[in-house]
C-alpha cells in the first residue's frame, strides 16, 4: 500500500446542500499533503469524515488500511486530529492537559509522566507545563493541541488548518513542527487556506474548491504538469514596441503563444510561453537584442503554487 488515506467519490449533504461533491483523494504515506481551499470548500466535512465523527452520504474512504464506515475502532487509534477548534478544557495545567489525553488512550499511569515531558519537548512548551491552558498565547495553544494529537503515538495526523490565526512566526514554527513530525514517519494530512503557506512545508497537495477536487498530486509533478511551458516577461518602452515583440517572437519555433499583459507607465509587457529549453531561450533573447526594439526586461517568471493556481481557475489548464 503506498497510500494511508483514500476516499472514493465521497459525497455528503446538509439537507438540500451537498458540501462534498465526490472527493476522491489519496495521501501517500509518508507525506505532508496540504489540502486547501476557501472558506466552505467542505475541508473539515472531509476530516470529519475521515475521523469517523461524521458518516458520508455517499462513497467511502480508508485510513491505514481501515475503512471509515465499517472499522472505526481501528481508524481513531491509527489517528491524531487536532480540531480548528481548540475545544474547553482551559482549567487545566499544561501538563495535565496531556495527561488526561494521554489517559484517554488508556496509556498507563507508570508511562504517562515521562511521555507528556517529551510532548512538551518536542513542541518546545516544557518551561510553560505548569501553567494554566488559557494562559498560553494562540501559537501555544496550537502547538500544545498538536502534542495532544501525538499521544497515542498514531501514524497519521489529521490536523485542521493548524496555522490559522498565527503571526508569521508562530506560523513558522507550526511549520517546521510539522517537517519534524513527517522525519518522524507520520504522515501529515492538513488543511489551509493559504496556499502560501503550505509550499514550503509540503510534499503533496490537493486543491478543493465548492466540495470538488479540482486538482491533487505531488508538487513536483504538478508544477511539470501545470507549468510545463515556461513564462518568460519581456519589458518594452510602449505599445508599440510591444507589437512588434508579439509578432517577432510569434515566429520563433517553441513559442507558443504570445500575448500584451498589463501596460503601465507608458511601458507595455508581453507574456510569452514558452516550450524550448535554455539553449533556445538563448536563442530567443539573442533574436532580441538583434532587432532595434528596446528592451527593458526580459524575465522567467518563478514557478510558485499561487502562479498555478491562478492559471488552474483561469482554465488555462483543464
Ligand atoms: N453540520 C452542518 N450543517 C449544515 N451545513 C454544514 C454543516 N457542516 C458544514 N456545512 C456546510 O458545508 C460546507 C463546507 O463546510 P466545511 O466546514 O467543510 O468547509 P471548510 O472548507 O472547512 O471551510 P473553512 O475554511 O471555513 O473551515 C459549508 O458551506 C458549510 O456551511
Ligand atoms: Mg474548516
Amino acid at each position: 500500500m503506498d497510500w494511508i488515506i483514500k476516499t472514493d467519490d465521497l459525497h455528503k449533504s446538509f439537507g438540500s446542500f451537498e458540501a462534498l461533491r465526490g472527493i476522491s483523494l489519496e495521501v501517500p504515506t509518508g507525506s505532508i499533503y496540504g489540502f486547501v481551499g476557501p472558506n466552505g470548500a467542505g475541508k473539515t466535512t472531509t476530516m470529519r469524515i475521515l475521523t469517523t465523527l461524521t458518516r458520508p452520504s455517499e462513497g467511502q474512504a480508508w485510513v491505514a488500511g481501515h475503512s471509515v464506515l465499517e472499522d472505526r475502532r481501528a481508524v481513531r487509534r491509527a489517528i491524531g486530529y487536532m480540531p480548528d477548534e481548540f475545544g474547553v478544557y482551559e482549567d487545566l495545567r499544561v501538563w495535565e492537559y496531556l495527561d488526561f489525553f494521554a489517559a484517554c488512550y488508556d496509556i498507563p499511569e507508570g508511562d504517562r509522566k515521562a511521555l507528556v515531558a517529551d510532548l512538551l519537548e518536542l513542541v518546545d512548551l516544557h518551561h510553560r507545563r505548569e501553567d494554566m491552558v488559557d494562559k498560553l498565547s494562540r501559537g501555544m495553544k496550537q502547538r500544545l493541541s498538536l502534542a495532544r494529537t501525538l499521544a497515542h503515538d498514531p501514524d497519521v495526523l489529521i490536523l485542521d488548518e493548524p496555522a490559522s490565526g498565527l503571526d508569521p512566526r508562530a506560523r513558522v514554527e507550526i511549520r517546521e513542527l510539522l517537517g519534524e513530525l513527517a522525519n518522524m514517519g507520520k504522515t501529515i494530512f492538513f488543511s489551509s487556506h493559504i496556499l502560501a503557506d503550505v509550499e514550503d512545508v509540503c510534499s503533496h497537495i490537493g486543491i478543493v474548491e465548492a466540495g470538488e477536487l479540482i486538482i491533487q498530486g505531488s508538487i513536483d509533478e504538478l508544477k511539470l504538469q501545470l507549468m510545463a511551458n515556461r513564462e518568460i516577461v519581456i519589458t518594452v518602452m510602449n505599445h508599440e514596441y510591444a507589437e512588434a515583440v508579439t509578432s517577432l517572437v510569434s515566429e520563433i519555433r517553441k513559442v507558443d503563444a504570445a500575448e500584451i499583459i498589463t501596460p503601465k507607465n507608458g511601458r507595455a509587457r508581453v507574456r510569452v510561453d514558452f516550450a524550448g529549453n535554455d539553449e533556445e531561450l538563448g536563442a530567443l533573447s539573442q533574436r532580441l537584442f538583434e532587432s532595434n526594439i528596446t528592451l527593458l526586461g526580459f524575465n522567467e517568471e518563478e514557478k510558485d503554487l499561487e502562479h498555478m493556481f491562478m492559471r488552474v481557475t483561469r482554465g488555462l489548464v483543464t
